[in-house]
């Protein structure tokens, strides 16, 4: 009698497990099969009453179904975590990227760009130098003596040097001067070029960080004068800020390399601690100029007697602080993404001048 309802028993529950579609689903089927009060235990418990020559079939039937039951349950479990991870790792490569992932131009290297654009504009080529430089290129051929204080290492990196080396150590470039002798040397003049790139001193505070970018400015002919400068200067500095007419200001100024030397402000306004640039009555100022010292010629290679010209160097990250509303310079280097996805800019919006710089 027990028997009979076994097939049917069996068929039960074997297609419920297969048809389970999450593990509730057969942990029900297993309480209600083999779980203490299930049907196939009930079952078992009949046994007890049973003729000794029933039981003898009806245990082993019994238990063959329990088993089976339970290797179903199992396979079910397994098939089932199979699948869910299969779902999680479906991949369709034919789907569009997620925008919260983008990528983006860190506002040094957009403003690089557009600098690079505008001296294009004007005919200057882009040149470049080493960042480890000796201190001949980043000191001596500049005219800048060996007992100016930006040499001490207060100020200046110096390279590791062995205790039994005696050669001066090379160090990190002070600034982007050492690129002009570079120039010189390999392509004499005249010339017209910019060099932007990281500089490093030993300097921690709001406005000065020991890494930042400068960009120098060279231009050498037979008689490029100031006035050139000042022209090119407004010239760049309208195109760069987007403002037409922008005024300068020369203030006579001192540096060893350049003879005149100037440092150069522009125009701006200060209302309700608000900064406008290319208006107003006050000054800001934003970089150091002059025409070249006939000694960073002759470091250069250059006869003096032929040729002259003007150089200017500029703080990048000064530039894009200005143009952009960037308050702290020590954030420029942080690498938070919070802050790079404020201030960066997208990747393909290249700066030119017809386009438009700033995207
Ligand atoms: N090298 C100077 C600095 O780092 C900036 C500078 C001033 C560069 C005058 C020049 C220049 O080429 O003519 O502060």
């Amino acid at each position: 009698m027990i028997m009979d309802g076994l097939d049917a028993l069996k068929k039960k529950y074997l297609d419920g497990i297969m048809a389970a579609s999450e593990e509730g689903a057969l942990e029900t089927l297993r309480l209600a099969a083999i779980g203490k009060k299930g049907e196939v235990a009930m079952k078992m418990r009949e046994l007890g009453k049973m003729t000794p020559k029933e039981r003898k079939s009806a245990g082993p039937a019994l238990n063959a179904l329990k088993g089976e039951i339970i290797s179903a349950l199992a396979a079910r479990k397994a098939s089932l975590g199979d699948a869910a991870l299969e779902a999680r790792l479906w991949l369709d490569v034919t789907m569009a990227g997620r925008p919260s992932r983008q990528g983006s131009i860190h506002p040094v290297s957009q403003v690089t760009e557009e600098v690079a654009a505008i001296f294009a504009d004007l005919g200057f080529s882009v040149a470049e130098g080493p960042q480890i430089e000796s201190d001949w290129f980043n000191f001596d051929a500049l005219n800048i003596p060996p007992e100016h204080p930006t040499r001490t290492e207060m100020d200046t990196f110096y390279m590791h040097r062995d205790a039994d080396d005696t050669r001066v150590p090379n160090v990190l470039r002070t600034h982007t001067s050492p690129v002009q002798i570079r120039y010189m040397q390999e392509h004499g003049a005249p010339c017209r070029i910019i060099a932007p790139g990281r500089v490093y001193r030993a300097d921690y505070d709001q406005t000065h960080t020991p890494m930042f970018h400068q960009i120098e400015g060279l231009a050498l002919g037979r008689d490029i004068s100031m006035a050139n400068l000042k022209w090119v200067l407004e010239e760049f500095f309208s195109a760069f800020f987007e403002i037409d007419g922008i005024k300068t200001r020369f203030r006579a100024s001192h540096f060893p390399f350049t003879e005149p030397s100037a440092e150069v402000d522009i125009q701006c306004s200060w209302s309700d601690g608000q900064l406008k640039i290319g208006e107003g009555d006050d000054w800001m100022e934003v970089l150091g100029s002059g025409m070249v010292h006939p000694k960073v010629l002759a470091a250069g290679g250059i006869d003096a007697d032929k040729y002259q010209g003007f150089a200017f160097g500029m703080g990048i990250d000064r530039i894009a602080m200005l143009k952009y509303g960037i308050p702290d310079l020590r954030a420029f280097f942080d690498s938070d993404l919070r802050w790079l996805r404020h201030y960066g800019f997208r990747a393909l919006d290249m700066p030119s001048l017809h386009a438009g710089l700033s995207g």
